[in-house]
């Protein structure tokens, strides 16, 4: 089924994976791939923060269409918060946010107070939160137009939600949250499953980790999406 003129969101989260010099390698690879551009479909890398100068150079200059993203956002603006990295610094490198991944959540406690404090400083910067919630009963901050649904369960585990499943979630958390535009689904998405979450009627695309760590891997998302 061809989703018109819809547009899909293919978006990559490297979580704690690669140096500098795997970036370089993954940026070249995708270049010499013949990366697949399409007005259709918005795809975004996001990055350790150590590598969005890496990403920023490279997608300048070699006019690779990607946006690119942050994991995460310090809450606070600029100030003595020792080891922060805050959305007015994010903003010169990156167009997007990961905000309220369910890693954050579990290992680093972040609640819904601080996930709010952090959607607004990006809001206040123009960066685009992709905000992460567990099921369509976790609270979605005012201001947040871009969710992804990424059941605990899937991720990193090889067993996807089911695209059934993932479709009756996400048309609640647009029911329940009017000023959210987009949802996308995320867990074990992969090259060969990717299409049957896209061509879901209420899903806008994927946030996919493990399998966007491959260059190789992951234009085959993009095209397959
Ligand atoms: P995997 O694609 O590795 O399951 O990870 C999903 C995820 O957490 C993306 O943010």
């Amino acid at each position: 089924m061809r989703r018109g003129m819809k547009k899909l969101f293919i978006i990559a989260n490297w979580k704690s994976y690669k140096t500098s010099l795997e970036a370089k390698e993954w940026l070249q690879e995708l270049t010499n791939l013949q990366f697949p551009v399409s007005s259709e479909k918005e795809v975004v890398v996001c990055v350790p923060f150590t590598l969005l100068p890496i990403l920023k150079e490279y997608t300048d200059e070699a006019t690779l269409s990607v946006k690119i993203g942050a994991e995460d956002v310090s809450p606070f603006e600029e100030g003595a918060d020792t080891g922060e990295v805050n959305a007015e610094q994010v903003k010169e490198f990156a167009d997007y946010a990961i905000i309220g991944h369910s890693e954050r959540r579990k290992y680093f406690n972040e609640d819904d107070a601080l996930l709010t404090q952090k959607v607004q400083m990006a809001l206040q910067f123009q960066l685009t939160p992709i905000f992460c919630v567990q099921d369509e009963n976790t609270f979605i901050p005012e201001g947040v137009t871009l969710v992804a649904y990424e059941p605990i369960f899937a991720i990193g585990s090889g067993t996807p939600d089911t695209p059934e499943n993932a479709e009756k979630v996400i048309k609640t958390i647009k029911l329940k949250n009017p000023s959210v535009q987009y949802v996308l689904y995320g867990g074990s998405v992969k090259p060969e499953n990717i299409n049957t979450f896209t061509t879901s009627p209420s899903i806008d695309g994927a946030l996919v980790g493990g399998a966007s760590l491959e260059a190789e891997k992951f234009v085959a998302l993009i095209k397959n999406a």
